[in-house]
């Protein structure tokens, strides 16, 4: 056993308690078109699901990105450039960051993600498989603004952000243009940002993407009810909701809901929610943007975005932004 010192790994863990995942749910069930934040998916079991849902055939997202950054990670490596303190966000897994950093190989990297096991486990591995970069995985719930912790890598040239897998795409235009104004902040002048988009496309591409015909997506949206009751003492019966998931062109977004089947009430930590039949608990956004509706975005926050890959059919686009002035 080697002592704390040398552990490859520093992990510092900044989500704050249980109590803001019953404070949200309790106020989101509350509101009239009831909803929970779709982070909230991210439990163990939750993870393994999403897990399952990029291997989808239907879910091109993942599989798409994946080969794009096998394509193009030499020509962003390049553009991000030697000495980078790279931070990734929503790491989750971490397969496609494996290929950006065979190219990038950056003294530091900074995985961040709400789904503390996961990280855990990932940054493990990448920090063996790269044993000369610095692994300082921040377990937090990065929709919230974030302190870096110190990192003592001298001779760093620019800090960069990777997003990848169009979780952006979870926010609204509002709330990404915040958001992206934080990442300005956080790299700073000089600094840069990789993040991952889906493309819009037609309808009936994006509707199956988020309704597989194995029924996993479904499992995935449900096992958030089946969250509530392990952890804030929740009585949902599953059987009695519904997922549902459609494509809202005029907001441009997947909406994903859990659909009442009958008239209920259900309790949470002894707080009661009535449903009518029909109604729905909204659980995620999943917005799709063109390449320059995106760009349009990240100009509004302050990033000049200089290069935009796309795959040969058009599904997905990854933009290369820098925070040069
Ligand atoms: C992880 C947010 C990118 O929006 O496509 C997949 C989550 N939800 N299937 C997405 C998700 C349903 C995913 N993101």
């Amino acid at each position: 056993m080697s002592s704390d010192g040398d552990l490859p790994v520093r992990f510092y863990n900044l989500l704050s308690s249980q109590q803001s995942f019953l404070n949200e749910v309790l106020a989101g069930l509350t509101k009239p078109q009831k909803q929970i934040p779709a982070k909230f998916f991210y439990d163990g079991r939750g993870c393994e699901l999403f897990g399952a849902i990029c291997e989808l055939p239907e879910y091109y997202l993942t599989r798409t990105e994946t080969a794009m950054m096998q394509r193009f990670a030499a020509e962003m490596a390049q553009l991000l450039g030697a000495g980078c303190l790279l931070v990734e966000y929503g790491s989750g897994a971490s397969r496609k960051t494996r290929i950006l950093l065979e190219h990038l190989l950056p003294p530091v990297y900074i995985p961040i993600d709400i789904a503390c096991e996961q990280l855990r486990a990932s940054s493990r591995d990448l920090a063996q498989a790269f044993p000369g970069m610095q692994v300082v995985a921040v377990c937090a719930d990065y929709s919230e603004p974030i302190v870096l912790p110190e990192c003592s890598v001298t001779g760093l040239k620019r800090k960069a952000i990777y997003f990848s897998g169009s979780t952006i795409g979870n926010f609204t235009q509002a709330e990404t243009v915040v958001f992206l104004k934080r990442a300005l902040q956080l790299v700073g002048p000089g600094g840069a940002m990789l993040v991952g988009v889906d493309l819009k496309k037609p309808q009936a591409q994006l509707d199956a993407a988020y309704n597989d015909s194995r029924g996993v997506t479904a499992e995935f949206n449900l096992n958030l009810l089946a969250r509530i009751n392990r952890e804030l003492k929740g009585d949902f019966r599953l059987e009695n909701f519904r997922h549902r998931a459609f494509y809202n062109a005029k907001e441009g977004r997947i909406e994903m809901h859990l659909e009442s089947l009958i008239a209920q009430s259900v309790t949470v930590q002894g707080r009661r929610f009535d449903f009518s039949a029909g109604e729905t608990i909204h659980t995620e956004n999943s917005y799709k943007y063109s390449v320059s509706e995106f760009q349009q975005l990240a100009r509004q926050a302050g990033f000049e975005p200089l290069r935009a890959w796309t795959d040969a059919q058009q599904l997905f686009s990854v933009h290369y932004l820098s925070a040069s002035g």
